[in-house]
């Protein structure tokens, strides 16, 4: 039976899920349909809907009564209401990262999403080249980790295509660059690395909004010595929307990209220098758009198309990944670096 899918919070990145559901739907690798919308701003709701021939609801619970599953796409204080709301009908919910601006409604959002099919926005998890260095490192053939690097950077998100308010009001976020941002990366190290077992954070605030942290360096330790370093920043430079560089020193080898998706991953050793090049998948071709695009689309389709497979093949008993439980893991660690940086960079143990 066809999905019908309600968006929940229409702004930039409702309306990127809303029109990449669209293709993936008209490409049939899933059957689904947005049929409802809603959002606070009344104008943004009824925009995207009349661009899916959906229906607008001005009321939380009539929407919720129209669809089968929710992509939950509100700012990040608003979560946990809408899930919570989901989630009492019962309803598959896809919700987009950080879960709620603290720990404690990140605790709360985790336990509501586990009751139902779900999925979190965590979407580097899609993402080739950090599989495929993910995969380097647990192959074994490089020798041991001994050290890594992480770098983000991203202009100031109040602007350009993020264009939101919301941001910079630490009640609605929960905080800057590595709460807002870098939840993903904080991930994405987990995934490669493994977990953490203690940070030392320090963060500044040099645009002046208060708790919203624009610079953040993490020092992560983990078993048998291994360290690894982020650095996230929030700037002003508006030709830079999102920018990953991740620098992992192996025994054997020095694994690095300079790209955030497809790559490629760099590897070099004592006999050379060689490339992981990763494609984008074979479906992407029936997406329809145009070359350019089609990478920042397929990003995004991925995981949608892997959630709704998952609901149509085994409905109520069905889990997306990455799930609740990878998500709360990040941000206890991002939880733990905060409060370093509040006591000036001491080590916080990590413990799951
Ligand atoms: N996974 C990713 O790559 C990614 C990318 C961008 C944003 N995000 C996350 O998605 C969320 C939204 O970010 P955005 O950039 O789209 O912000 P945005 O400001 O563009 O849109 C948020 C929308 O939510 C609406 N809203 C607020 N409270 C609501 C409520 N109670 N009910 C219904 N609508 C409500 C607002 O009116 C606004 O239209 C944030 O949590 C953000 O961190 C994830």
């Amino acid at each position: 039976m066809t999905a019908r899918i309600g968006i929940a919070g229409c702004g930039f990145i409702g309306t990127v899920h809303s029109h990449v559901l669209a293709r993936v739907a008209k490409a049939g690798l899933v059957d689904a349909v947005v049929t409802a919308t809603h959002d606070v701003d009344e104008t943004r709701a009824a925009k995207v809907a009349s661009q899916h021939g959906a229906e607008a609801y001005k009321d939380l619970d009539s929407f919720l009564d129209a669809v089968d599953a929710v992509w939950v796409c509100t700012w990040t204080a608003a979560h946990e209401p809408v899930v919570a709301a989901a989630v009492a009908r019962g309803l598959a919910v896809f919700c987009e990262k950080p879960l709620a601006p603290t720990f404690d409604g990140c605790k709360r959002v985790a336990g509501l999403l586990a009751s139902v099919p779900h999925q979190v926005g965590l979407v580097l998890r899609y993402a080739p080249v950090f599989r495929a260095a993910a995969e380097a490192v647990a192959s074994g053939q490089y020798g041991r980790v001994l050290a890594c690097v992480m770098r983000d950077d991203q202009y100031f998100p109040t602007q350009g295509q993020y264009g939101s308010d919301w941001r910079s009001d630490v009640a609605k976020s929960g905080g800057g660059t590595l709460l807002e941002h870098s939840i993903h990366d904080v991930d994405v190290l987990s995934w490669i690395l493994g977990a953490p077992t203690s940070v030392r954070a320090e963060v500044s605030n040099r645009f002046g909004y208060l708790g919203i942290d624009d610079v953040a360096v993490l020092t992560l330790g983990y078993p048998e010595g291994v360290h690894a370093t982020l650095l996230s920043v929030w700037h002003q430079v508006l030709t830079r929307e999102s920018s990953r560089r991740l620098e992992i020193f192996c025994e054997q080898a020095f694994i690095w990209a300079d790209d955030d998706y497809l790559g490629p991953l760099h590897v070099e050793t004592s006999d050379g220098a060689s490339m992981i090049a990763a494609e984008l998948p074979t479906w992407a071709a029936q997406l329809g758009v145009p070359p350019e695009h089609a990478a920042s689309v397929a990003q995004y389709a991925e995981p949608s198309i892997a959630f709704l497979r998952a609901l149509a093949a085994k409905g109520s008993a069905a889990t997306g990944s990455p799930d609740a439980l990878t998500a709360l893991h990040a941000h206890r660690i991002v939880d733990a670096a905060y409060r370093s940086a509040a006591t000036g960079g001491a080590s916080v143990p990590i413990v799951d």
